[in-house]
């Protein structure tokens, strides 16, 4: 039976923040999503039909978890990450709809077939991120979804709205305050345009 945690009260908090002392480029923040920030990142996700999931940066899995609470028995959860510390820890988690790579999702296209996740989630602190990698990232994450999936993506300011918007026809904001930052949510989706629908009639 896969666990829902790997963690005692508070030693995720001190997990997280030993591995950004070790990396803070990479890990972009002191600590772990908060509950609420991660519901922001689940909302409108229809786990009825999600059959396959992606996610990008999951840390020592705040939103990892809540995912697989909510995913159906057959789906599968593919995530990247580039601590190795968290890669155990996720492994731990010991559910079997859950695959770690423990490499970069830049490089997301070389596992999971192009046009075929529901949705692809991402922590990744894209301030940290070269513009070139940015628009890499967003670029990955939009080739691996199917015509109706959904980009999410959090982040501490909007710095990343205008690469969001040159991707993506449709980006819809939200933001949470009950988080260490505040974050930003980006939502972005790929709308046929009329023309589009006429051609595929
Ligand atoms: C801000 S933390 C978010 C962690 C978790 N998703 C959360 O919300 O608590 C960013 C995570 O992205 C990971 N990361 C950074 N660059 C990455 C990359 N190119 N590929 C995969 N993971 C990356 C870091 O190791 C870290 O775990």
């Amino acid at each position: 039976m896969a666990r829902q945690n790997t963690f005692s009260k508070g030693t995720e908090k001190i997990f997280f923040f030993r591995e950004f002392l070790r990396n803070w480029r990479a890990v972009g923040s002191v600590m772990p999503s908060s509950r609420f920030l991660a519901s922001a990142m689940l909302k409108s996700i229809d786990f009825d039909h999600a059959k396959l999931l992606v996610e990008f940066g999951p840390g020592s899995g705040s939103i990892t978890r809540r995912l697989l609470a909510r995913m159906r028995p057959d789906a599968h959860l593919i995530v990247f990450e580039t601590s190795e510390d968290f890669c155990k820890t996720l492994k731990a988690l010991g559910d079997p709809r859950l695959e770690v790579y423990r490499t970069s999702a830049l490089s997301a296209t070389d596992v999971v077939r192009a046009g075929s996740a529901d949705c692809v989630f991402s922590g990744i602190p894209l301030a940290n991120l070269s513009s070139r990698e940015r628009a890499l990232l967003v670029r990955t994450a939009k080739k691996l979804l199917t015509p109706h999936g959904v980009f999410i993506q959090f982040q501490y300011s909007l710095d990343s709205y205008k690469d969001m918007k040159a991707a993506f026809t449709d980006v819809d904001l939200g933001f949470t305050f009950l988080n260490a930052p505040p974050a930003f949510v980006y939502r972005c989706r790929q709308t046929l345009d009329a023309a589009q629908k006429m051609s595929c009639v």
